[in-house]
């Protein structure tokens, strides 16, 4: 049986050994932006899981861009040696190509962390926030700071500041957050953004400032390295973001050198109406693939091994990108590779765990 899930899939200059890869996901475990002991074994577990591609936490590019106070943060020099040990510890395990998502998170920084219950801090803990137009992201949250132009440079410099970072530590991608409602998405959606200067209203107007931010980075990031944006298809509300603006957006960003975009949505609004059910943002990617033409990968809802075949193999997208079902079964490839007869390299240290290393018999079963 021959599993297209399985084959390499270059990425601009990257090479991935196959087309799992790992999303990226806040850990809300950093203290003062910085890395900790729970970033070493979650990205050093998750590195062994056989896929090919492992993205880093959105990663405030400065203190403020910051969803919470325990996200990473890539905006001090405590910060850069920090991620630096845990890269260099992947590395020193796994072969998997490991970058980081940089993030501004505009009218949703200042928040709990999840378990504390999401909602905007309060009091001495909160900090203000930035947006492209003062308005709130829900009742209840802070209100905005509208960015002037000044404050758009220092937002700006802090993603190229963060990248030359990100480059010092060898990286193999950066990944620009551009969905999810975070600052990025913010100023595209017409929900979020009611500017009247040149980067609010029309689509091209929208677009402005979050080219302006992939050029500069594109300006320190090297060709040898790629560079991709997570972006919305959809921010699923009336009169918010579409399909057409997505591809609009992708082809803008393929045309300053992005190598990628995986394809997500929603956020920006908390009353949207997801439909979510499995693979419930595979349309969205199929689109951007088919219309803008650059490497393109679907995340949402994509667990089950047969349907992520699926998706490659017909052609929605290039490559699958999980998360929650990552973090449920660390070694999801692995067991993608029993269901669908395909092969995937195990560390040798782990070697005799392979299905073929298994006496007759004692088989693994596949899902
Ligand atoms: C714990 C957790 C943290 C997340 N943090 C991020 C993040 O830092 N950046 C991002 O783009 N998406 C983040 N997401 C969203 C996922 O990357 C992904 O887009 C979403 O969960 C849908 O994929 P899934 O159904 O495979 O989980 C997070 C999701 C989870 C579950």
């Amino acid at each position: 049986m021959s599993s297209k899930l399985f084959e390499p899939l270059a990425i601009g200059p990257m090479t991935l050994t196959n087309r799992i890869t790992i999303a990226a996901m806040c850990q809300y475990s950093a203290i003062d932006g910085s890395m900790t002991d729970w970033h070493l074994q979650h990205l050093g577990n998750l590195s062994l899981s056989g896929a090919a591609m492992l993205v880093i936490e959105a990663t405030g590019v400065t203190p403020e861009g910051r969803i919470t106070h325990g996200c990473t943060g890539l905006y001090s020099d405590a910060n850069e040696t920090a991620m630096k040990r845990v890269v260099d510890f992947v590395r020193s395990v796994s072969p998997i190509r490991i970058g980081v998502q940089l993030s501004h998170a505009g009218r949703k920084a200042s928040a709990e962390r999840p378990w504390e219950g999401r909602g905007p801090l309060n009091g001495e803990s909160a900090w203000e926030t930035v947006a492209p137009s003062a308005i709130p992201l829900a009742p209840g949250w802070p209100m905005p700071v509208a960015l002037n132009r000044a404050g758009m440079d220092r937002v700006r410099d802090g993603f190229v500041a963060s990248a030359q970072r990100a480059l010092r530590m060898e990286l193999d991608f950066v990944e620009l957050h551009s969905t999810h409602g975070y600052l990025i998405s913010e100023f595209l959606s017409p929900l979020a953004n009611k500017r009247t200067d040149e980067y609010g209203g029309s689509l091209e107007n929208r677009m402005r400032f979050p080219l302006e931010i992939a050029r500069a980075v594109r300006e320190v990031w090297p060709r040898q390295r790629a560079m991709g944006s997570k972006i919305s298809g959809t921010d699923f509300a009336e009169g918010g973001w579409t399909p057409d603006d997505a591809v609009a957006y992708a082809r803008e960003l393929k045309r300053v050198g992005c190598d990628y975009v995986t394809v997500s949505g929603g956020g920006v609004v908390l009353d949207a109406k997801v439909p979510t059910g499995p693979g419930y943002q595979v349309p969205y990617a199929e689109r951007v693939r088919r219309d803008a033409g650059l490497a393109t990968g679907s995340v949402g809802l994509i667990s089950d091994p047969h349907q992520a075949e699926e998706i490659v193999a017909s052609g929605k997208a290039d490559y699958v990108s999980l998360a929650r079902g990552m973090l449920f079964d660390p070694r999801w490839p692995w067991h993608a590779a029993v269901t669908l007869g395909a092969d995937v390299k195990y560390p040798p240290q782990y070697e005799r765990a392979h299905p073929k290393a298994w006496p007759p018999g004692r088989q693994v079963k596949s899902s």
